[in-house]
């Protein structure tokens, strides 16, 4: 052929490409559709469908599953638009009256996904012709996703032509209710969310080192103690769910597809368990239900019998609340310190011929599998169930990143992948962004059709440390949850730009309409600094980050911030209080964890400082004046008045300015083991009145032990002797060194972290 030949051909082809792609009528209702459907036509031929005076929703005779999807159907659409629905059974009987829309459910679709379906509306009706139930459910949200105003007092459905089935089987959420306890409405209306975007797995992580959550009629403890804790400052606080709202709150799933897997974490995250029942645990001491967060060296023990009686009679209940196939047993983060100490449990290694305590963990998991696995269960672990051998046919659930994934598939195992870079959506939205959401792929790159698979899909997670409220749990589900439903649902090639557009075209106004919070993309809710202008001493308060519709309420009193109080904007100055208290609101309701910014005044505050070295720059504090701005950090480190060293010894010089009269000094120190931070070994004290002859004022040095768990604020004071005038003040903090043996960084350096020092 000759090269003209080919070109025109070339010509030609082209052509007829683009008159195809421009042919398919467009329809903003169908190009909205989110999660993007497997296929969708705008059917603008065959008419939108008007709702009419009332809504019929026929169902095959005898097919009561397909009866409660119409009748959910029905109050969907009554609620929405106010129009009356109603369900009937058998075709004969709603063929009778035309007085409005008919729309038929069956399943009569052929696939080999359950969940696939086929939608059409047309002028005439709409049709869901589905695979199964479950598929009908998924259809209904397609249907009411192509529900539009006709006009200003009518509504109708988009003409459509649609079929779908969704790429993995496993479309998960977890919430943690350990954390912080969420009232059942607000786990009603996530499961709700879930099945506007198709996803259909609530993970209900029910128990944690915080708070038990679920009623256990055998251990009533689990529920008068385990449930409760004392806050830092001194007020109670949890919550659980009765077996009663554990059966409603699965039934109400179950209607919607969605089914509830309960997660009961062993041995680990199992602190508030052990505060009930001190037995389980290897000291049997008596503990507190934790109030910090983190990961916790009380776990339970392998080596007491005791310990599996209480776990198989909880799963045992557990089991009786939920039809979930698979169950939940954590086995994440779980330390070995008590193990490694514990004469029980070495001797059951003994017995045992077990390596080490991770091969006793893996024995622990295996007898907890074994009966679950009794009851025809299946149980699921996170991704630390692969440091030993693993039941076969376990699950999976790869939480540290892909290679876990790859690790379970390479042996046998089937995967649900939650790597926390994509799929922590707790984690503010500038960390786990909308867009790294929606790059998400569950199954790793090269994986064969074979090894693919065994990825049975993913879930976002909702740990709640820092989620305080229902508003705040929808604040951080939206809109992330819509790019993760959309890349588990469809197969189809990603593209971000054009899914943001359907996102803010439809889908965002409806979940708004809707009455639920959407939070931002890439952005925090509220992110709060406080610095003091110590030329006028006032604090003044910095909101880089602020979302729209959060507002932020202040108390100078030390009461607790509420709807009413003052609302603070970026750059507002005010007198410094002792204790100034921050919350953010999302209407009335709280969100995020409160700030509360303590203020000491003292005559150093504004004192110019000099620090050899400077702080580390992952923790500056509020700058190079942060020892002298009178500001106190708190008992969280990050939380941007503390400044850290990482290795060295601190010297920080004071110049007041002028000679004064000088009782003590104090400096401020912060450890937190868990995090690498240690107390200083000690804490010298030098004054001058010229900044060149120095005179040693003392040492300070503490009492607490480097294996303290948790959170020490230690003030280290050093007296002057008495009528000293000082105009320079020198203190130097001598780094605790290397972090002990046993410590996970054993051997290497320990942070040194200050937040103030105070002249009095
Ligand atoms: C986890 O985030 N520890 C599963
Ligand atoms: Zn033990």
């Amino acid at each position: 052929m000759p090269r003209s030949a080919l070109l025109s051909l070339a010509a030609a082809l082209s052509l007829t490409a683009t008159l195809t792609a421009q042919a398919p009528p467009r329809s903003e209702a169908v190009d909205a559709l989110l999660p993007r459907p497997t296929r969708a036509v705008a059917d603008l031929a065959a008419g939108a469908l008007p709702l009419g005076r009332i809504v019929t929703i026929a169902v095959p005779a005898g097919s009561p599953r397909l009866r409660e999807v119409g009748a959910l159907l029905g109050a969907e659409l009554q609620q929405r638009t106010g129009r009356p629905t109603r369900v009937v059974a058998g075709v004969a009987e709603s063929g009778r009256r035309a007085e409005g829309a008919l729309i038929r459910l069956d399943t009569s679709y052929q696939a080999s996904n359950d969940e696939a379906y086929a939608l059409t509306v047309g002028a005439r009706g709409a049709a869901i012709h589905a695979a199964s139930s479950r598929g009908a459910l998924w259809g209904v949200q397609t249907l009411l996703q192509l529900l539009e105003p006709a006009d200003s007092a009518t509504w109708q459905f988009a003409a459509a032509r649609v079929d779908d089935a969704p790429r993995f089987g496993w479309r998960g959420s977890l919430v943690d209710v350990g954390r912080h306890w969420f009232p059942v409405r607000d786990i009603e209306r996530h499961i709700d969310l879930l099945a506007r975007h198709k996803m259909n797995v609530l993970h209900w992580h029910l128990t944690e080192d915080q708070g038990w959550r679920i009623e256990i009629r055998r251990y009533p403890r689990l529920t008068a103690v385990a449930a409760w804790r004392t806050e830092r400052d001194g007020t109670r606080y949890g919550g659980y769910y009765t077996q009663r709202e554990v059966r409603h709150l699965v039934e109400y799933a179950r209607q919607r597809g969605v089914t509830v897997v309960p997660e009961i974490e062993m041995p680990g995250h199992s602190s508030a368990a052990l505060a009930a029942y001190p037995n389980l645990g290897c000291t049997a001491d008596t503990i507190a239900v934790p109030n910090s967060w983190g990961v916790f060296a009380d776990i339970y023990c392998a080596g007491k019998e005791e310990t599996f009686t209480f776990l198989f009679n909880v799963l045992d209940e557990v089991m009786d609340l939920f039809p979930s196939p698979i169950i939940h047993i954590g086995g994440d983060e779980a330390p070995k310190d008590r193990w490694k100490e514990c004469a029980p449990c070495q001797a059951v290694m003994k017995r045992e011929h077990l390596a080490d305590e991770e091969a006793l963990q893996s024995w622990f998991m295996g007898r907890v599998a074994a009966h679950v696995a009794k009851r025809g269960r299946r149980v699921i672990g996170w991704d630390e169930v692969l440091d030993g051998p693993y039941i076969a046919g376990g699950l999976v659930q790869s939480w540290r990143d892909s290679s876990f994934t790859r690790a379970a598939v390479a042996r046998g195992h089937d995967v649900v992948a939650s790597p926390n870079a994509f799929t922590y959506i707790n984690q503010s939205a500038n960390q786990v962004s909308l867009a790294s959401v929606y790059q998400f792929d569950p199954v790793p790159p090269g994986f064969d059709a074979a090894s693919a698979r065994r990825v049975l899909g993913g879930e976002v997670t909702l740990w709640s440390e820092h989620i305080t409220s229902g508003a705040n749990l929808e604040l951080m589900t939206l809109p992330r949850l819509a790019a993760f439903a959309e890349i588990l649902w469809s197969a189809a090639p990603r593209d971000l730009p054009a899914f943001e557009r359907r996102l803010a075209l439809r889908h965002l106004p409806r979940l708004r309409d809707a009455g639920f919070a959407v939070g931002p993309s890439d952005a925090p809710l509220a992110t709060i600094a406080v610095r003091v202008d110590t030329s006028t001493r006032r604090a003044v308060v910095r909101m880089p980050a602020l979302a729209a519709g959060v507002t932020v309420r202040a108390t100078r009193d030390g009461s607790r911030p509420s709807a009413e109080s003052l609302a603070l904007s970026d750059g507002d100055a005010v007198d410094a209080p002792d204790l100034l208290r921050m919350q953010p609101f999302w209407g009335a309701s709280p969100i995020l964890e409160e700030r509360r910014v303590a203020f000491a005044r003292h005559p150093g505050v504004g004192a110019r400082v000099t620090l050899r070295p400077l702080a580390d720059a992952r923790y500056p504090g509020t700058g190079t004046g942060s020892l002298t701005d009178g500001l106190l950090g708190g008992s969280e480190h990050g939380d941007g008045l503390w400044q850290g060293w990482w290795g060295p010894d601190l010297q920080a010089e004071l110049d007041l300015g002028a000679a004064r009269r000088v009782a003590s000094v104090t400096l401020r120190c912060l450890q937190n083991v868990r995090s690498w931070i240690v107390l200083p070994a000690r804490v010298e004290v030098a004054w001058s009145t010229d900044g060149k002859d120095w005179h040693d004022a003392g040492v300070a040095r503490h009492t607490v032990p480097v294996s303290r768990e948790g959170v020490v604020l230690q003030p280290f004071t050093v007296a002057l002797p008495s009528a000293v005038d000082a105009r320079y003040l020198r203190v130097t903090a001598r780094s605790a060194g290397a972090l002990p043996a046993g410590h996970t960084g054993a051997g290497q350096a320990s942070w040194l972290f200050a937040d103030e020092i105070i002249v009095r």
